[in-house]
C-alpha cells in the first residue's frame, strides 16, 4: 500500500487495505451461503465500480449461482449529480428469481432506489443488496441494506473499483481524500 496517491491534483491516503477487504468478503460470502442454500441466486453487478467486489465475492460463494452485469451511472467528479440513468445490459430472465444486487458503494441511495424499481418491475422472487461500502450520513431515504462490507463517514474514497472520473479503479486498496490537500504539505 502506498503512503499517498494523487489523481487530478488531489491527494489520497490509505483507508482500507486489500487484506481487510478480502477478509470481510469471506464473512459476507459465508452469510450468503447460509441464506441461499438450495437456491440458485442471480448476482447483479452494477458496473463499473462494483466489478472487483462482485468478482471477489462471487468466487468466494460456494453455491450454484449466476452473475449478470448492468450499467447505471450518477457521478461526475467528487459530488453526486443526483441524476440516475437507466439500467442497461440485463438480458437474463429474472422473474421468480432470487436476486442479489452487488454495489461498490451506497452514498445518497439514489442509484439503488432506481435500480430496485427497475428490477422489481421484472418480478423477481426477492431482491437483496450487498454493498462493499455505505455512507449512512449521505443516505436520502431509508433503504434496507442486507450485506454491508464497511460503513464509512461521508468522505470521498477511491480504489478497488471506486474512481475519480474513471481513474484509480485499479488500486488494490481503498484510499480516502486527504483532509488538508495543499500540495505544499510535503516539506520535511
Ligand atoms: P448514490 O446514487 O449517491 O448512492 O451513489 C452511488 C454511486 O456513486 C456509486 O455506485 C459510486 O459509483 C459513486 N460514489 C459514491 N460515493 C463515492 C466515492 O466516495 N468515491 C467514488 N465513487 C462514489
Ligand atoms: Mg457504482
Amino acid at each position: 500500500m502506498k503512503e499517498q496517491v494523487t489523481y487530478k491534483g488531489l491527494n489520497f491516503v490509505p483507508y482500507i487495505t486489500h487484506t481487510d477487504i478480502k477478509e470481510r468478503i469471506k464473512e459476507i460470502a459465508q452469510q450468503i451461503e447460509k441464506e441461499y442454500e438450495g437456491d440458485i441466486p442471480l448476482f447483479i453487478c452494477v458496473l463499473s465500480g462494483a466489478c472487483p467486489f462482485a468478482t471477489d465475492l462471487f468466487r468466494e460463494v460456494n453455491l450454484d449461482a449466476e452473475i449478470a452485469y448492468v450499467k447505471l451511472k450518477s457521478y461526475v467528479g467528487t459530488g453526486s449529480t443526483g441524476k440516475v440513468k437507466e439500467m442497461i445490459g440485463l438480458d437474463q430472465e429474472i422473474s421468480g428469481r432470487r436476486v442479489i444486487i452487488i454495489e461498490d458503494i451506497v452514498d445518497t441511495g439514489n442509484t439503488m432506489y432506481k435500480l430496485i424499481d427497475d428490477l422489481q418491475a421484472k418480478g423477481p422472487k426477492d431482491i437483496k443488496i450487498a454493498t462493499l461500502l455505505h455512507k449512512p450520513e449521505a443516505l436520502q431515504k431509508p433503504l434496507n441494506l442486507d450485506y454491508v462490507g464497511f460503513s464509512i463517514p461521508n468522505k470521498f474514497i477511491i480504489g478497488y473499483g471506486l474512481d475519480l472520473d474513471g481513474l484509480a479503479r485499479n488500486l488494490q486498496d481503498i484510499y480516502i481524500l486527504k483532509e488538508n490537500n495543499s500540495s505544499s504539505s510535503s516539506r520535511l
